[in-house]
């Protein structure tokens, strides 16, 4: 029997998302219901209300999220009901051209639940990002849900599974930011600031913080960042040169996703530097660069998906880090609201009020 839950679903390109009563299947085979305790509010969520990233409404918005498996269906693994989790969109298949390869961080074919979770009047819904966690259930595949220690409250736990671990791993896992290194991170958002707290923690000698609001950069600073550029104030290629003797950084991660930042991102480099693009552009946008600069200044161009991470191997890791004090996520819960107010907290991430709104359910 379906369980019927109150959820936010986006209905049309634009429009503002309303709670709706949705159904969710009793989980078939490999997949698990998962009673949801709390769900971050992404700036991806907003981009799916937008249209951009399919056309595919109604969407069923969510995807930042924690709590505790209520029902599992065959073949579900070690997962039991009661399990404490945190949902990943990225559930590796084992079988597709990458995972074969030994590189299931990329994986082309990560498993999501078979069966759609529908409007009272049976409209399949399209999770946003295979989750759709802004309700009181969903349903996602088992390998979707990740144990980790119970002892995180679900507010912090649930950001690991999306704009944390993206901005984390884009710096450690696909910049390889070490000890000794240099990083400026554009955009101190959720995703940004998640950059700069993992640069601080691994070691690195500098690291930069660039916003255009000065409370992202107050909140980078508390998170580690040595120094700080206003990119509404000085030119950010020319502040990140200074202050790194000259030369640019050796890591530099465009955490906006907006042709200018990646022109920073390009330009702001040490020669032979690596530029992390983890900001998602829209579609319609494109940059143009000079061939003989992509040569000449060398070293590596290369795209974050979610932080190049491995959900069952990196998410206990940043809870544990976060249980012993040493990665500050309770940092990233700015506030706490219902889900109603989902819309309200697209308002606020668009004004900057807020590093993450965080649904409780
Ligand atoms: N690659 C991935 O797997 C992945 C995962 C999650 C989110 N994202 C994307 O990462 C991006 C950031 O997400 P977020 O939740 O942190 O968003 P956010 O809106 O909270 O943060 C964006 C920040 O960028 C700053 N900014 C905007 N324009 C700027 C400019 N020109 N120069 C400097 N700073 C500027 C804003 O002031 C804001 O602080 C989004 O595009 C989101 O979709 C990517
Ligand atoms: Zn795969
Ligand atoms: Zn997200």
């Amino acid at each position: 029997m379906a369980v019927e839950a109150r959820a936010v679903v986006a209905r049309a390109k634009g429009a503002p998302v309303s709670v709706e009563t949705i159904l969710v299947p009793d989980p078939g085979p490999g997949e698990v219901m998962v009673r949801v305790q709390a769900c971050g509010v992404c700036h991806t969520d907003l981009h799916y209300r937008e249209g951009a990233i399919t056309d595919d409404f109604p969407f069923l918005l969510g995807h930042e999220a924690a709590g505790t498996v209520e029902a599992v269906g065959e073949g579900a693994g070690e997962l039991a009901p009661g399990d404490y989790v945190v949902l990943a969109w990225r559930a590796p298949c084992g079988r597709c051209r990458s995972c074969r390869r030994g590189r299931p961080w990329y994986c082309f074919d990560s498993a999501n639940a078979v069966q759609p979770m529908t409007l009272a009047d049976g409209t399949p819904l399209t999770a946003a990002l295979g989750i759709g966690a802004f309700a009181e259930h969903t349903l996602v595949a088992a390998g979707q849900a990740v144990p980790v220690d119970p002892a995180a409250r679900p507010e912090a736990a649930g950001l690991i599974g999306c704009g944390v671990m993206a901005g984390f791993g884009a710096a450690v896992n696909t910049g390889g930011v070490g000890l000794g290194d240099s990083v400026a991170v554009i955009g101190c958002g959720g995703v940004g600031n998640a950059a700069v707290a993992a640069s601080a923690l691994v070691g690195a000698r500098r690291v930069i913080a660039v916003d255009l609001d000065a409370r992202k950069l107050e909140w980078a600073v508390g998170f580690g960042a040595t120094h700080t550029i206003n990119a509404s104030e000085v030119d950010t290629v020319d502040a990140v040169r200074e202050l790194t003797d000259g030369f640019g950084a050796d890591v530099v991660i465009d955490a906006v996703g907006l042709p200018s930042t990646y022109r920073q991102a390009f330009y702001a480099r040490d020669l032979a530097g690596t530029l992390v693009q983890v900001g998602v552009p829209d579609p319609t946008m494109s940059i143009d660069l000079p061939l003989i600069d992509l040569f000449g200044r060398g070293g590596a161009l290369k795209s974050s998906w979610y932080g190049d991470c491995l959900p069952s191997r990196d998410f206990p890791v940043l809870i544990d880090l976060y249980l012993q004090g040493k990665f500050d996520l309770d940092g990233f819960v700015s506030e706490t609201v219902a889900l109603d107010q989902v819309e309200a907290a697209f308002d606020k991430m668009a004004r900057g009020d807020v590093l993450r709104s965080v649904v409780v359910l």
